[in-house]
């Protein structure tokens, strides 16, 4: 199947199982803002507690806070934002639609890209399993003239990015004969810098409203407390600072579902060391930040590190961890070497003075920082993209059946259990509702009586609840029932007094954390 139809699927199934809802969806819906229903909600308050236990539990030197969103507006003159946090625009003049100018060359490059895949399919078809892929890559005429456009529009596209050049971008629209994909024409206006930061007024406009924005990173609330937080806490330098919060960018292309949005949530940890050290901190971060992915289980293979070739301004080390979505390998998570840049710029604005006295080095200075940040929402659609799956099951007298199962990591898993009478009549319906309220002290658990067995599994199966309990007519005699495990839909009997200890093995954050401390 296409991975854009699968990708649909995905949306579709995220929404009929009340993990995603478009946001205000009976008013048609506001662009790339989206709700969590009441299974995607227990989703992610799960990453959120893996996340912030691998940091605040597992680090005795990393602590949290939770700051607030408005944050005084000088904040983001001194981190940059106001003059900087910029995306080139360009209007179309028929359609009055607008676009990012580079994402409209982008788009031009995957097209190209997509006819080199075709001449490759086909060629594939032609040649059968004698087909060397590389081989007919190198030296096929027309895919070497593809491979020749497509990276000179990019190396152009790069060189007009990094230079802040507009107007070239605008040329290498007009150049590649870039139409819009709405009313078909090439009328462009020029290209324009766009600010992302949404602003809003705080106080009454009589009093002179003061103009305040909804903050585009958590990371500046972190920065701004560092003192608080490294005095009252007594924080020895090198120490982190973590936080999960909203943030909100007036993104201009929002698409891909979760995976661009305009009010989303950040993890994000700040760790503050001596200067010269952070090289090292750096590569230190990188590889424990991968571990926690890996750790996972969704696939090794299916991560890698993308190093930024040109880095911001204020940074010495750039890389991404980028997975594998169904629309290809894209950013999850920034691990940013950002030296001292963003508190000697608070010091600076705000006239206080933000050091550390390194009772070590015998010295004063202003500390350089690791920063890891991952999008909240990009990991949960990490985990729904690579749990989703179809299979087709063969019964024994060779019918078959389909299933949709999301295999979402046990220890993530919105339900852990479902608890199921067999019948609703000779008190089984009682006894699993026992059942269920003694371990739901434990675990988030269901209790599910309606229609046949397999139809209930069918639904735990559509929501990953990795166990289902059915209570049926044996149970009355001996307090046994029988456990389904998810994945392998194997069935085991059991005593019910034993459960909690067959679930929780399987389901606590523990075994995660054990793996990467
Ligand atoms: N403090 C650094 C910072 O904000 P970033 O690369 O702009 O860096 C960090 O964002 C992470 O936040 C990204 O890796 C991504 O996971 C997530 N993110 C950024 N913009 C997003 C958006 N519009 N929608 C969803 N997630 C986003």
């Amino acid at each position: 199947m296409a991975s854009e139809d699968v990708f649909k699927k995905i949306i579709a199934h995220c929404k009929e199982y009340g993990f995603i809802f478009p946001s205000s969806e009976i008013y048609d819906g506001l662009g790339a803002v989206y709700d969590y229903g009441q299974t995607g909600v227990e989703l992610k308050n799960n990453i959120k507690k893996y996340w912030w236990d691998s940091m605040v539990l597992l680090h005795d030197n990393v602590t949290g806070i939770d700051s607030a969103i408005f944050m005084h507006p000088t904040v983001w003159k001194a981190s940059g934002h106001v003059d900087a946090f910029n995306d080139p625009l360009i209007d179309n003049k028929d359609s009055k639609k607008r676009y990012r100018a580079d994402v409209l060359i982008e788009d031009h490059i995957q097209k190209i890209e997509d006819k080199i895949a075709r001449e490759v399919e086909k060629a594939a078809g032609r040649f059968g399993e004698s087909f060397d892929e590389a081989m007919f890559c190198r030296t096929n005429t027309r895919v070497l003239e593809y491979r020749q456009q497509a990276d000179a529009v990019r190396s152009r596209m790069n060189a007009a990015l990094n230079g802040d050049d507009l107007e070239e971008l605008r040329r290498i629209i007009v150049d590649c004969e870039i139409a819009c994909p709405i009313s078909g024409t090439r009328n462009w206006t020029e290209v324009r810098q766009f600010n992302l930061m949404f602003a809003t007024e705080m106080g009454s406009t009589a009093d002179g409203a003061l103009k305040v924005y909804l903050r585009p990173e958590t990371a500046q609330g972190i920065f701004v407390n560092y003192l608080n937080v490294q005095k009252t806490g007594r924080m020895k330098i090198p120490f982190g600072i973590a936080q999960i919060g909203k943030a909100f960018r007036n993104e201009i292309v929002a698409r891909q579902f979760i995976f661009r949005m305009r009010e989303f949530e950040q993890m994000e940890m700040q760790f503050f060391v001596p200067p010269g050290t952070e090289l090292e901190w750096y590569e230190k971060w990188k590889e424990m930040r991968m571990k926690w992915h890996k750790a996972l289980g969704l696939g090794d293979d299916r991560y890698r590190f993308h190093k930024h070739a040109k880095l911001a301004h204020y940074a010495n080390a750039a890389s991404d961890i980028e997975f594998e979505f169904p629309f290809g390998f894209k950013e999850l998570e920034g691990i940013h070497s950002r030296t001292d840049f963003d508190l000697s710029q608070h010091q600076k604005y705000s006239g206080k003075k933000i050091q550390y006295f390194d009772p070590e080095r015998n010295e004063s200075y202003v500390p350089y920082v690791i920063e890891t940040s991952i999008g909240l929402d990009r990991m949960f659609l990490s985990i729904v993209s690579s749990a989703y799956t179809e299979e087709t099951l063969t019964r024994e007298d060779g019918s078959t059946d389909e299933r949709i199962v999301m295999r979402i990591p046990p220890a993530l898993a919105p339900v852990k259990l479902a608890v199921l009478p067999l019948v609703r009549k000779d008190g089984l319906a009682e006894k699993a509702v026992e059942i269920k309220n003694r371990l739901k002290f434990d675990f988030n658990c269901q209790y599910d009586e309606k229609d046949s067995i397999g139809k209930r599994y069918r639904r735990q199966d559509a929501i990953g609840t990795p166990y289902c309990i059915t209570v049926d007519h044996r149970t009355m005699e001996d307090d046994t029932v029988t456990v389904r495990y998810r994945d392998s839909m194997e069935q085991e009997r059991v005593p019910a007094g034993g459960l909690s200890e067959i679930i929780s093995e399987k389901v606590s954050l523990k075994g995660l954390l054990e793996k990467i401390r």
